[in-house]
């Protein structure tokens, strides 16, 4: 086995990219698994998207759309293992075992079960109403997903974080029960990489409803980017980068020259429709040729598969053995 860092993450499988995901994950998650000391670990967490999506097409169409995206933008699954969860049936069994030592208090505390039940008592309904056994066990799978592959470093948004310590002490408890077998993984909260504003200027996010999809056509991108909240300020009146969600999105994109001579514009008077002009050239010239190759891969679902199920089996060599090992540690099977 390499020495190599191992970093996993999982996207769940339920919406379209929009920009915020590529400044925030997709693009960093790509260039980091170019570096020669990592071993990179992606995957499609579509058992995690049935927790909170009940349309099979919808599910479906989301999982072609983020591959497709992985891959247009530049994934090099020979460096990479790119896989759908759902190819890894070692995971939903390594999910049982990590279920049964794992303590219901624990799960107790995860923010968005609890999130449900606040919302529950709020409305005078039972606590628990809506409240699906995916929901409550969601951080197990998690765990699962994590410990199948001994990741130490894990990319993650801050609501991630609690899931993480979950998995930690979940790995924990099995190691003192059954031996050293998990490293105990550590969540990554990039401070660096930009949060991106959505159209209102709050954060860019699907509850919101105010994200950008990555792959609008050009005109279509153009009109979203012109509809991003500004103030009313005039051409001519110098106007503060800082505040305006315009320039962040700008700054996300811009190299620290194009930065620096938007910060001056700004000071200068620029007015609102020519930045946002700027904004969309900037965004445009970094999405044309990947649009391109997303367009022809959304267009031949059957390659995706492939690049897919080659994923999937690299990543069960790895399962594969790993689960022996796990079975006979528990008491289930011997190894032969
Ligand atoms: N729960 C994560 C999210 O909603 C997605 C996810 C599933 C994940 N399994 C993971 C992230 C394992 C990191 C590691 O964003």
């Amino acid at each position: 086995m390499s020495k190599k860092q191992r970093v996993l993450t999982g996207i769940t499988t339920t919406g379209t990219p929009h920009l915020g995901n590529y400044v925030g994950a997709i693009k960093p998650a790509i260039a980091a698994s170019r570096a020669d000391d990592i071993d990179s670990f992606y995957f499609l967490a579509d058992y995690h998207a049935l927790v909170k999506c009940e349309d099979p097409e919808r599910v479906q169409r989301s999982t072609l759309e983020i591959a497709a995206t992985w891959l247009a933008l530049g994934l090099d699954t020979s460096r990479s293992v790119f896989y759908r969860q759902s190819d890894v049936p070692e995971i939903p069994e390594l999910t049982w075992l990590l279920t049964c030592v794992t303590a219901k208090g624990l799960m107790n505390r995860a923010h968005a079960y609890k999130a449900s039940v606040d919302a529950n008592l709020k409305a005078e309904e039972d606590p628990d109403f809506g409240v699906t056994m995916g929901l409550y066990s969601y951080p197990v799978l998690m765990a699962a997903d994590i410990l199948m592959f001994n990741a130490k470093r894990v990319p993650v948004g801050k609501d991630q974080v609690q899931h993480l310590e979950m998995a930690r002490d979940i790995a924990q408890r099995f190691n003192h029960r059954y031996g050293e077998l998990f490293e105990l993984p550590e969540a990554e909260v990039d401070e660096h990489v930009a949060t991106l504003p959505g159209t209102d200027g709050r954060k860019m996010s699907k509850s919101y409803d105010n994200t950008i999809p990555l792959w609008l056509p050009e005109k279509k991108l153009r009109k979203a980017i012109m509809k991003i909240k500004t103030n009313s300020q005039e051409p001519g009146e110098p106007k503060d980068p800082d505040s305006a969600a315009v320039f962040s999105v700008y700054a996300a994109f811009a190299s620290p020259e194009q930065r620096a001579a938007m910060r001056q514009a700004f000071a200068d008077g620029i007015a609102w429709g020519e930045v946002k002009q700027q904004l969309f050239e900037l965004i445009n010239a970094e999405l044309t040729v990947p649009r391109e190759r997303y367009e022809a891969l959304i267009s031949d679902p059957a390659k995706v598969e492939k690049e897919l199920t080659v994923g999937a089996e690299r990543a069960r060599e790895l399962s594969r053995p790993f689960i022996a090992e796990l079975r006979e540690a528990v008491g289930i099977r011997r190894l032969g």
